[in-house]
């Protein structure tokens, strides 16, 4: 079906061991997503929303089993177990293609093998690349088609002899001739679902789950575990952050990146909407960045995505007006629940569930049952060209120049509300550290606060220690260290003894945005203290923020027993990587250990 053998070849092999009724090569157009949509919204797996509530968008449910993404069934099978290291799933790449092929044969029968050419990253651009994944999934294609330029354009691109990343995916869910298909196929014991990812040949072999990161496979898969590998072999970045671009009121712009884990905030960064005046916030990515030195000096960023899949319950008119904007229309929702007049509804979105609502379970919104109506992480697909305020540069090949980086995590103590590394390799070490309360975005996790370094935790794809290595390895290496971005720590997420958040969070963020920008251009703002530059109380800017004041100490606090328990953890977490643990890390430590000891 294309001029290129090696992708002809591989469809052809794959076809001949999933056996599916048909094969479709996916050419990205308006023709052939309705006609998708129109087969998905016949078959009933999904609903087309009120054109004039939510014009031209989609209501899924996915089975209750496949909800997230699933950790401990995602694994790196590098040829040796070393280079997984301790933080992955690991097993043997022969072992693990002999379990999963015999689950690969005949899993497509009954249904549509589609073929979806995409690209990460800007058409054509050199930093971009090319993934061709093979799905059962139409929800599968309509996604991908909004989070990835997708289609005929990149086939045109990779012609007869270029290269791509082959993905393979299916919900392991064969059907029986005559057979009525589910609602969301799946393979529903969590146990034959499989996550998997060959990081020497570039492959990706997922099956069992149709959701998200498992299922749609240039985002985590891709763009995370497969680039971290290509990143280090070639001496950038793929990193778990969003990029978004800053302005003051002078009209100085500079760009930041942020890594927070899943559910911690990205998104809702990315598109804020100041509350101080003259502030602009304009966003490039909302989860995932590539970056690499220019021929200036400076690190650049590219988003490789082209839409958001973004966490539903809490979005509002009043926490996040853009991502609302931003799937107004043309999205897919999934796991929200939906309202008798055929729009959708979740937990947080600014008004109360209208009377008749269905759960996202597809029961009767029930509010004594005390369950939610919809999943803690539903999402909705939209594309980022909808966001109100996207960037002029999104799409700019060369990608856009990175001042800050941020690291950060849901933290209800000891983490300020921001503080900045002494340097590059401090800031490494800050971001080694980073933890956070564990979110609904992958299921099965065990509920506190657990070690994601730099949000990376579940989408780093080899030794964790050897990708803390690469980071020192970018410092010493860039062209001009000067020109490195300053790396800085945030936490929205304190909390008082009541439990409640002592920072207001979302739009009023930019305060501690303002701060960062202010340092980076010279400002006197800040005091040293054993674990970094925190701000001077008076210089974080609270005007018109009601009752705030009296938390700033508790929200700038550095609390040294806070600390030193912290650092204990900091021990048990380092020790798991053995002797590969950077030297410069170790350091790093017991200098912070010594600064703690020399506070009263
Ligand atoms: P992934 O897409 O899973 O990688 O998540 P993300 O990091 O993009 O998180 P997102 O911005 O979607 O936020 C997740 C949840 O945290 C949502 O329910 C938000 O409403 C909530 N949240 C985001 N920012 C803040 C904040 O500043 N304060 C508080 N209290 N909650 C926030
Ligand atoms: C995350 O979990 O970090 C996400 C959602 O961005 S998923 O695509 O499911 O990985
Ligand atoms: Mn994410």
């Amino acid at each position: 079906m294309t001029k290129n053998e090696k992708l002809n070849g591989w469809v052809k092999e794959w076809a001949e061991l999933c056996q599916p009724d048909s094969i479709h090569w996916c050419d990205g157009s308006e023709e052939e997503n309705q006609m998708l949509m129109d087969m998905m919204v016949k078959n009933g797996n999904c609903i087309k929303l009120n054109d004039d509530k939510r014009p031209q968008s989609y209501y899924f449910q996915s089975d209750p089993s496949d909800v997230a993404r699933v950790e401990n069934r995602t694994f790196i099978c590098s040829v040796k177990e070393e280079d997984a290291g301790p933080s992955n799933n690991w097993s043997d790449p022969a072992v693990m293609k002999d379990t999963l092929r015999p689950l690969y044969r005949g899993c497509m029968k009954g249904r549509t093998m589609y073929i979806i050419p995409f690209s990460m990253g800007p058409l054509g651009s050199e930093i971009s690349h090319i993934g061709i994944e093979i799905t059962d999934s139409p929800y599968v294609v309509a996604n991908m088609r909004i989070m990835t330029r997708m289609g005929k354009a990149v086939l045109d691109i990779l012609g007869e002899d270029g290269s791509f990343v082959p993905c393979v995916h299916s919900v392991g869910a064969p059907l029986q001739p005559g057979e009525k298909d589910r609602k969301w196929p799946c393979a529903p014991d969590i146990d034959n679902k499989y996550i998997t990812h060959f990081p020497e040949t570039n492959e990706i072999w997922s099956f069992g789950s149709g959701y998200g990161g498992n299922a749609l496979l240039g985002k985590k898969c891709f763009a995370l575990r497969i680039a971290s590998n290509m990143a280090r072999r070639e001496g950038w970045l793929a990193e778990h952050m969003l990029i978004m671009g800053i302005t003051s009121p002078r009209g100085v712009k500079k760009y930041f990146a942020a890594a927070f884990p899943s559910a911690c905030g990205k998104t809702n960064l990315a598109m804020l909407i100041p509350t101080i005046p003259g502030w602009k916030v304009e966003t490039v990515g909302d989860d995932i960045a590539w970056m690499k030195f220019g021929e200036d000096g400076r690190l650049y960023a590219i988003n490789p995505e082209y839409g958001f899949f973004g966490v539903a319950p809490n979005t509002s008119m009043k926490t996040n007006p853009n991502a609302m904007l931003s799937c107004r229309a043309n999205t897919i929702f999934t796991n929200t629940a939906l309202t008798p007049d055929g729009d959708i509804w979740w937990e947080g979105i600014g008004y109360d569930i209208p009377e008749g609502s269905i759960t996202w379970t597809d029961e009767k919104y029930d509010p004594a049952s005390g369950k939610p109506a919809s999943h803690p992480n539903a999402r909705f697909t939209a594309p980022a060209g909808q966001c109100p305020v996207i960037d002029s540069d999104w799409e700019n090949p060369r990608g856009v120049p990175v001042s800050a980086i941020l690291f950060g995590g849901r933290r209800p103590d000891t983490l300020p509300l921001v503080y900045q590394s002494f340097d590059w390799n401090h800031g490494v070490f800050v971001g080694s550290i980073a933890g956070s309360e564990v979110t609904a975005a992958a299921i099965g996790l065990k509920a506190g606060v657990r070690r994601d370094p730099f949000a990376m935790l579940p989408f780093c794809g080899y030794h964790m220690a050897d990708y803390f290595a690469h980071w020192i390895k970018i410092g010493e290496t860039a062209p001009d260290k000067n020109k490195l971005p300053r790396i800085f720590n945030v936490n929205w997420f304190r909390k008082d003894a009541g439990g409640n958040y002592l920072w207001p969070g979302y739009g009023d963020n930019i305060r501690a945005l303002k701060w960062i920008f202010e340092r980076l251009e010279g400002a006197d703002n800040a005091v040293e203290t054993a674990v970094g530059y925190v701000p001077k109380p008076e210089s974080i800017d609270i005007s018109g923020l009601e009752g705030i004041e009296k938390n700033l100490p508790e929200l700038l606090k550095v609390d040294r027993n806070e600390w030193l328990a912290e650092t204990e953890l900091v021990a048990g977490h380092f020790e798991s990587f053995g002797r590969k643990l950077p030297e410069e890390l170790k350091k790093q430590f017991s200098d912070l250990r010594s600064r703690l000891d020399r506070i009263q």
